[in-house]
């Protein structure tokens, strides 16, 4: 069934779904999720054994770079064991008494999602621990010697944590993780092509293999991506009163400065620097960030897996160096992106 959610005459519930998109493209059952088949394979065992044995699935780390469907994993996961799904992020729990008010109010068989885990403090890292592994809260009452613990037992849950950077978590974080840490790959082009496809058809956008398949090239091989870019598209589309071509698409992509690669003004920045100021490297990012003054966590996170991925730059023990495919594709891409 295809919906007009972009056309004039939208209904009011169409209107009032419109804030909602990104949900409305979450898949919804294990079925819709295209891709990561292995990770879907021993998560359907896990679960299953888990199921079937009556007791919460063991504690599940995922890795790798954003928009390539950890959170999803993680509701698909909530939904297969019938709880409830609770969000939070390393950088949202400040004290141990945040993360002792998210424990203590889960349910028998919650999921607790926690994103961004490589950016938990310490001491709120130590009092995670036991309850990873016993489901209990040691809390600390008082100051000084009079102070003395207190030991709350909590209800039956599933940790499933998720980080852009597992370098940057301690191993004993880690080695709790029972249940299993799984990276998460970049997608093919066709696999992102059959995830636009449904997002097309939900989102009711009129449009073909060709045009669908200038927007797979240019998505970063990132679903997230790959859904903006097709939102981008529709609206320059529907601005125009044209079907989403090929044509139609380039040209949108091209006003939003992304080029055939998928690489964006600050991929292009990052090789221009690299190139240009530190004459192809060696160097480490943390370099190339001061000089484009972008955070360095973005760079590491967003940038350099992308660029590493189609072989633009490469990993030396000195640092990054721009390949000669880096050079290439600076050459062909001023004056036009295309
Ligand atoms: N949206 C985000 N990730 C997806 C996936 N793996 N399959 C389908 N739709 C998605």
């Amino acid at each position: 069934m295809s919906r007009k959610a972009d056309s004039v005459e939208n209904t009011q519930e169409e209107v009032q779904k419109a804030p909602y998109l990104d949900q409305t493209l979450r898949p919804a059952g294990w079925e819709e999720y295209i891709g990561q088949q292995s990770i879907k394979e021993n998560l359907r065992i896990l679960l299953s054994a888990a199921k079937e044995r009556n007791q919460p699935a063991e504690h599940i780390l995922f890795y790798g770079p954003p928009g390539l469907g950890k959170t999803t994993l993680a509701h698909l996961i909530a939904r297969e064991l019938g709880g409830q799904m609770r969000q939070t992020s390393g950088p949202a729990i400040e004290k141990v008494g945040d993360l002792a008010a998210i424990l203590t109010n889960l349910n028998p068989g919650d999921l607790l999602f926690i994103d961004e885990i490589h950016r938990l403090n310490k001491t709120i890292e130590e009092v995670l621990y036991p309850a990873m592994e016993s489901g209990v809260l040691d809390i600390v009452i008082g100051k000084g010697p009079s102070a003395r613990t207190i030991q709350l037992e909590l209800p039956p849950f599933t940790l499933v944590a998720a980080t852009t950077r597992i370098a940057l978590l301690s191993a004993p974080l880690r080695s709790r993780f029972s249940g299993g840490t799984f990276r998460l790959d970049f997608y093919t082009e066709e696999e992102i092509k059959k995830i636009l496809e449904r997002s097309a058809k939900i989102l009711g956008v009129e449009t073909d293999h060709e045009g669908l398949r200038a927007i797979a090239k240019r998505s970063r091989f990132t679903p997230r991506t790959a859904n903006y870019l097709l939102k981008r598209a529709r609206d320059f589309a529907q601005m125009e009163k044209r079907p989403l071509s090929r044509d139609t698409v380039e040209r949108a992509l091209s006003l939003l400065e992304v080029d055939v690669l998928g690489l964006t003004p600050t991929d292009r920045k990052i090789l221009e620097t690299l190139i240009k100021k530190f004459g192809g490297g060696p160097i480490g990012l943390n370099t190339v960030a001061a000089a484009i003054a972008e955070e360095q966590a973005t760079v590491a996170d967003v940038h350099e897996p992308y660029l590493l991925q189609i072989g633009l730059i490469e990993r030396t023990p000195r640092g990054r160096r721009a390949t000669k495919a880096a050079y290439e594709h600076l050459k062909q891409q001023p004056p036009g992106l295309f």
